[in-house]
């Protein structure tokens, strides 16, 4: 192995990602008066959340009553009730705080006519528990993730959080079971760093790329989860995989729900509305999973459009050109350049595509991180934390609803905030990490450095996305899993013949790409093989062979490992079965009616 050593750095908290959770946790951390750290791949304002569109939950009721009790019965059964109550309590009670603070701080939001943020209708967002759609999403034109993100960076450089930019995280730093900080890799002089810290929070969003085609960018493969999982920690409920129902049609690109909040709606060959038939109630605004399954079936029943009748159409061709130029700017240029379609008189060619990831590092609603320790489901890993998509609360258990993850994103982003200030303590020593902490972290990374098999990275991260896009898609059977587990299985056994050409240390592209192919294909291992052992349908997770939600046996989260020479391992825990405080009761499962 070649040498290297490390420079060294020392925080009270060390933030992992400069999307919109982890900037709100660095902000919130240094509001603590901590010393606080941020290490990301890409420049702040490129982090994933820049590409969120459509708006921002809270039960504003800024056009029409609203209350959160509206709010948590909503993503209560959104998640299908594998949310865990508590901490949906406390996202969308203090979802309201958290806008009015964005505000604020700067985030130009739409107006009313009186000068009040603009919200707009999402899907499986209602009044009155189920009666009929509200406005409830806060909204910043269709670019509200671009405002939410650049305001944050500039609040984050305010309160003096030093940003440590293009550096790609390694492996967390474990000690005794806690974990003392992460190692990274600076991309533009091939320095390895080493940050000690008190905590570390980890907000390095989903891994979208392990699928063919996603809506989420080229960086989205989920260091964080996967490191958690070299770091012989569990994730949570990696099977439920959320597929947005308007991807453009080839490009993947995302045409906000926002669009059918507007008015927009889905044909199919005949012209037909067909949503109409699926959700009688909630038609083209029934929640994402329940959209995607009605497009899919549609086109399997030979109702597609297009010349292989394999995609659908989104009409926005009857809404007022001055609305979509006011609200939904972004997507009308998208549609334009990625589609060629004039949106104010062609409908979008759309199909549902991967979005996100409901699953992810399981935490309390403080972003502790937990795992199972001495039969107690709830035990908190020292010194780590996660937020975000990468984080598993759970508040979206199965399916997440439509702009439920921008609040998720700046609600327990402050929250990992408030905690660090009340769990770390900023006159204690940071701790130290003998070599022997870290010498595992090297190995890999010259493993791969010095990869000289027969496969490139490439080839193997084309067979996984396909095998994912196809053996673990909006509909799954137990042979379809099976298959995708065993060519999953054998596509990861092939990584001992994956072969890097570039040796060096300044920005290696071939080498981040492998590092990022290892995260991924660890990731999609644990999704496929939970999918394949979850015998019912729940939420995005939709067996054919078991089509009914099966409360009895299977309302708990899934716990995976996957640990060397073992593959992946199973287990799991209960779902949060109570709420917060006693001012709500607890949610009852229902069946679920549209
Ligand atoms: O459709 C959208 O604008 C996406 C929003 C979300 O995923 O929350």
């Amino acid at each position: 192995m070649a040498s290297y050593e490390f420079v060294d750095h020392a925080y009270d908290v060390v933030v992992v990602g400069a999307g919109g959770s982890g900037l709100r946790a660095a902000l919130g951390a240094a509001q603590q008066g901590l010393k606080v750290a941020c290490v990301t791949k890409v420049f702040p304002t490129r982090s994933h959340t820049v590409a969120a569109q459509g708006g921002i939950s809270a039960s504003l009721g800024n056009m029409g009553e609203d209350s959160w009790q509206w709010h948590m019965y909503d993503t209560v059964k959104g998640s299908d009730w594998l949310g865990d109550q508590d901490a949906i309590e406390y996202l969308v009670r203090e979802a309201p705080k958290a806008v009015y603070e964005l505000e604020h701080w700067g985030v130009p939001f739409s107006r009313t006519e009186e000068g009040k943020i603009y919200q707009r209708a999402f899907g499986g967002m209602t009044r009155n528990f189920g009666e009929g759609p509200v406005q409830r999403t806060c909204a910043a034109a269709d670019r509200t993730g671009h405002a939410m993100l650049h305001t944050l960076y500039g609040q984050s450089v305010r309160r003096e959080v030093e940003f440590f930019i293009e550096y790609f995280a390694l492996d967390l730093i474990m000690q005794d079971g806690a974990c003392t900080g992460v190692t990274a890799w600076k991309l533009d002089d091939g320095t390895l760093h080493r940050f000690r810290a008190k905590l570390v929070i980890l907000a390095t969003g989903g891994y979208g790329r392990a699928y063919f085609s996603a809506t989420s960018a080229h960086t989205c493969t989920g260091d964080g989860n996967a490191m958690v999982l070299r770091a012989g920690l569990p994730c949570q409920d990696m099977e439920f995989v959320q597929f947005h129902p308007t991807g453009i049609y080839g490009a993947g690109c995302l045409i906000t729900e926002g669009a059918r909040g507007e008015g927009g709606y889905l044909t199919n060959s005949e012209g037909e509305r067909f949503m109409e038939r699926y959700a009688p109630s909630a038609k083209d605004l029934a929640s994402r999973d329940v959209v995607s399954r009605s497009m899919t079936i549609e086109i399997r029943e030979g109702r597609g459009v297009g010349p292989n009748k394999d995609h659908i159409f989104l009409h926005l061709d009857h809404l007022d050109p001055k609305i979509l130029h006011e609200r939904l700017p972004g997507i009308s240029e998208s549609a334009k350049i990625f589609a060629g379609v004039d949106v104010t008189k062609q409908p979008i060619p759309v199909l549902p595509t991967v979005h996100y990831n409901m699953g992810g590092i399981p935490t309390n609603y403080h972003g502790e991180v937990l795992t199972k320790r001495d039969g107690n489901p709830d035990a908190v890993v020292p010194g780590l934390m996660a937020v975000g998509e990468a984080a598993c609360v759970s508040v979206h258990g199965a399916n997440r609803l439509g702009s439920n993850s921008l609040i998720d994103l700046v609600v327990f982003g402050r929250a990992a905030g408030l905690r660090a200030g009340q769990i770390v303590d900023k006159a204690s020593a940071v701790p130290d990490a003998p070599a022997s902490a870290t010498d595992g972290h090297l190995a890999r990374f010259d493993r791969f450095r010095h990869a000289s098999g027969s496969t490139p990275t490439a080839e193997l991260r084309i067979q996984m996305q396909r095998a994912m896009q196809s053996d673990a898609a909006v509909f799954r059977t137990g042979r379809t899993l099976q298959e995708g587990v065993d060519k999953l299985r054998a596509i990861d056994a092939a990584g001992d013949t994956i072969r890097t050409t570039d040796r060096g240390m300044i920005w290696n592209t071939d080498l981040v790409e492998t590092l990022e192919y290892d995260n991924l294909i660890a990731q999609a291992l644990v999704t496929i093989e939970g999918a394949l052992n979850r015998e019912e349908s729940r939420g995005a997770h939709a067996r054919e062979d078991f089509p009914e939600r099966d409360d009895e046996n299977w309302m708990k989260h899934t716990l995976a490992w996957k640990r060397p020479g073992e593959g992946v391992v199973l287990d799991d825990r209960p779902v949060h079965a109570y709420t917060m405080t006693d001012e709500i009761e607890y949610i009852a499962p229902k069946a679920r009616v549209y």
